[in-house]
């Protein structure tokens, strides 16, 4: 139904038995969850072997003891191997801890207050700097900034990534604005593939931004599609040498969502000049990454098409759960009026837009049957939907039967809300 062209009548039948629904719903106490991108316990039984596969056998490729300190930059074997997903080169990889985002916040810690050619560049010198934000997009980002200090602008996105005449116009315009937060491969939470022409632009913004602009190029999902034959990315780093703007890129990926997302690695690709000022601050920090662990990875996966072959597995596990949520919200809400939502081919979650002013009252809803959906306005620079509009949904973890149940609440959620909203304006 379309609540715009609708009777009032029908409006009051509908909501009837949308009340009734939801009053059962609510008397059967559930206790289901689509927040958080987690890998299921299946998914990460999928790596268990890397448990036993160096078999007392600790020596890198060039005789490295990995059980000692020292390798900062990590593993040559590791950063051959995981190069290959960043699109960088070996010598412009460095290996880091179990988390990315670790590394994304020391990269803007040493941005912004140490300065990335020396004390002189800091970001911090020149006031409080300010980054852009396309929206929707990762709280976890937004946290970074936040914790720093540096305002968020946001930007808008559409099905080809970020809004390039708006990001190149502000970059212009403002020489303040340090950077740019990407996820540019089944983005998070939309599942959007930037377009190689946003690519190519992304890649040129070094050469029209003020001085130390760095682009934090987070592609937590480069390998993470649902099927072969997924939309491809252009490779960033190959584009900006064309441009001659590698210094304005860091890059990042992790295997938290390929092996173990406590205990996997987290690395990322930067010119071998951004690498030599990192790497300075970086032996501040630590002495040395779990070469271990890195050596683990690299002989569980052998090569670069066992990690892609490795990423079928996932892919069957996953698919499934992402057909259900998409199954629900086409025989719940298609044809009306009261959402829309995005198909992604790869990545962690389904980006869903409510009726302006809705998405706080659907989680709200949702939560009081026993449904936990991720906070409304998480996907927004300091947790503002503008439009209350975006609602993250996440199925990976949860079994099939809780997303079919969850989904279920949340087609009901929507439908009840808009048809509220309606009937009161
Ligand atoms: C876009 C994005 N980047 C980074 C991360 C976290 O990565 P890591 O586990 O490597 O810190 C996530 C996790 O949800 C994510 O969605």
């Amino acid at each position: 139904m379309y609540v715009d062209q609708a009777s009032k009548e029908q409006l009051q039948a509908l909501l009837a038995d949308l009340e009734s629904q939801y009053a059962q719903l609510k008397a059967a106490k559930l206790g289901l969850d689509l927040t958080r991108g987690k890998p299921s316990s299946a998914q990460l039984d999928l790596s268990n072997s890397m448990d036993t596969v160096l078999q007392g056998n600790f020596k890198g490729s060039d005789g490295t003891d990995t059980r000692n300190y020292g390798g900062l930059d990590g593993l040559p074997e590791a950063k051959a191997l995981f190069s290959q997903m960043l699109g960088v080169k070996p010598e412009e990889t460095l290996i880091g801890g179990n988390a990315s985002l670790t590394l994304m916040f020391q990269i803007l810690n040493f941005a912004h207050n140490f300065g990335v050619r020396g004390a002189a560049s800091a970001w911090n010198k020149e006031g409080r700097i300010k980054f852009l934000c396309p929206v929707p997009g990762y709280d976890r980002h937004f946290a970074i900034c936040e914790e720093l200090g540096i305002e968020m602008i946001p930007v808008k996105m559409d099905e080809n990534g970020p809004d390039m005449d708006q990001v190149e116009s502000l970059v212009k315009a403002d020489k303040l604005i340090k950077g740019i937060w990407c996820v540019p491969r089944f983005s998070n939470p939309s599942g959007i593939v930037y377009s190689d022409a946003v690519v190519e632009r992304i890649a040129g913004l070094g050469k029209i931004a003020g001085p130390n602009f760095r682009v934090m190029w987070d592609n937590a999902y480069c390998i993470h599609a649902l099927q072969r034959g997924a939309p491809a990315l252009a490779n960033v780093m190959d584009l900006a040498r064309k441009h001659g703007t590698e210094d304005s890129l860091f890059i990042f990926g992790s295997t938290s969502k390929i092996t173990f997302a406590g205990a996997g690695l987290a690395f990322m690709g930067a010119s071998v000049e951004n690498l030599k000022h990192f790497k300075k601050h970086l032996g501040i920090v630590t002495i040395g990454p779990d070469k271990v662990n890195q050596l683990r990875h690299v002989k569980f996966f052998g090569d670069f098409n066992g990690l892609l072959a490795h990423m079928d597995k996932h892919a069957e596990l996953l698919k499934p759960r992402f057909d259900a949520v998409i199954s629900h919200l086409d025989s719940g809400i298609k044809n009306t009026d009261m959402g829309s939502w995005t198909v992604p081919q790869g990545g962690y979650f389904v980006s869903f837009d409510a009726r302006p002013g809705l998405a706080k009252e659907i989680v709200k809803l949702a939560d009081e049957v026993g449904v936990k959906l991720t906070p409304a306005g998480a996907t927004f620079p300091y947790g503002k939907d503008p439009e209350d509009r975006n609602i993250r949904l996440a199925p990976s973890f949860p079994s099939l039967a809780d997303i079919n149940k969850a989904m279920e609440v949340f087609v009901l959620c929507v439908k009840l809300a808009s048809v509220r909203q309606k009937l009161a304006a």
